[in-house]
């Protein structure tokens, strides 16, 4: 994986400052030392079809990297084990020559409920927590100027990084960084959104702060996170795991995380969706084999984690950093 198309992207909309901050950090991001596996993703990679897709749709739910007669029948057949290389799927569903990618997560869903009250058109726009690029994709296919992902977990950016070879000019990139390793220069986003990536972060008020410093002045933050129902000032922290998640920090009421946001100085603060999340939307695939939402969900009460805390439910809320 290289990042030179990257590079351009950023060079052509006149974001040089952001290529020159980024360039030394990520010369050394993939390096085989970081990850046992990445040789092996590596390997994945060249295997798969050198073929140039007829299509790409990147604005639909199953996002679409070319079709199933570009290939050869033995071609065919061998893409889907070399796209199980990179296994766990968690977000999608993409398509990829025709082999469609049923991921863990229905990532068309969130969008569905989150596109209505987004404008992509020409923004440049930072999801922090990408995963393997699902939404960058989508925010592509809407008309972002650039949709930059960052995910520190490598598997994920393997995975943006096989279907991207099919969409190399669309300008949703993926890069293996989390929020605290992307370098101070790369700020000034129309967009921010961080998505399912709240909760995991110890400290919530120093996250909403991180995000709103991506922002350009009146930028928008769009931020997806588990909360509890309750009055202001109510906020889950679990004692141990939270749906078998080790790392699930702070769950605040809806009038909670909207206090905190106003404290951070967020204005026009939005809630645009709540919604709990379902066996149908999070569950085990043939692409995603591990243990999912159903088995972290109490057997007598599904309203239940099987810790016994509320099951997991999301809000969208929409925010502007201030003028
Ligand atoms: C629950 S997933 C959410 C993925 C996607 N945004 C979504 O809403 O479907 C959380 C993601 O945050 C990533 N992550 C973990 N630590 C991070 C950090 N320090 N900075 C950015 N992303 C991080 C994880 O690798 C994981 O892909």
């Amino acid at each position: 994986m290289t990042f030179d198309r990257l590079y351009q992207t950023l060079q052509d909309i006149d974001q040089a400052p952001w290529r020159d901050a980024l360039q030394p950090i990520l010369k050394h991001a993939l390096d085989p030392n970081t990850h046992g596996d990445i040789n092996r993703w590596n390997e994945a990679l060249t295997l798969l079809p050198n073929t140039a897709p007829s299509q790409t749709n990147l604005d639909q739910n199953s996002i679409t990297f070319g079709q199933k007669s570009d290939l050869s029948e033995q071609q065919w057949q061998d893409l889907k084990q070399q796209l199980m290389a990179f296994h766990p799927w968690r977000k999608g569903p993409l398509n990829v020559f025709g082999h469609e990618i049923n991921t863990e997560w229905h990532s068309d869903w969130k969008w569905a409920r989150a596109a209505p009250h987004i404008h992509c058109q020409d923004k440049t726009i930072l999801d922090v927590g990408c995963g393997n690029g699902y939404y960058c994709f989508r925010m592509a296919g809407q008309g972002a100027k650039l949709a930059l992902g960052i995910d520190p977990t490598l598997v994920f950016n393997m995975q943006y990084s096989a279907v991207k070879r099919y969409a190399p000019d669309a300008p949703a990139y993926v890069i293996p960084l989390g929020i605290e390793q992307l370098p101070e220069a790369v700020t000034g986003f129309d967009m921010v959104f961080s998505m399912g990536v709240f909760y995991h972060r110890k400290s919530p008020i120093e996250h909403l702060m991180e995000l709103r410093q991506r922002l350009s002045p009146g930028g928008e933050l769009v931020l997806e996170t588990l909360i509890v129902d309750g009055p202001e000032h109510h906020c889950l922290v679990p004692k141990d795991r939270y749906a078998q998640m080790r790392n699930v920090w702070f769950l605040p009421s809806i009038k909670t995380l909207e206090a905190w946001m106003a404290r951070c100085k967020y204005r026009d603060i939005k809630v645009i969706d709540v919604a709990t999340t379902t066996i149908e939307e999070q569950r085990t695939t043939e692409w995603m084999h591990f243990q999912s939402l159903k088995d972290f969900l109490d057997e007598e009460d599904p309203s239940k984690t099987i810790e016994g805390y509320p099951a997991p439910k999301r809000v969208v809320i929409i925010a502007k950093a201030p003028a």
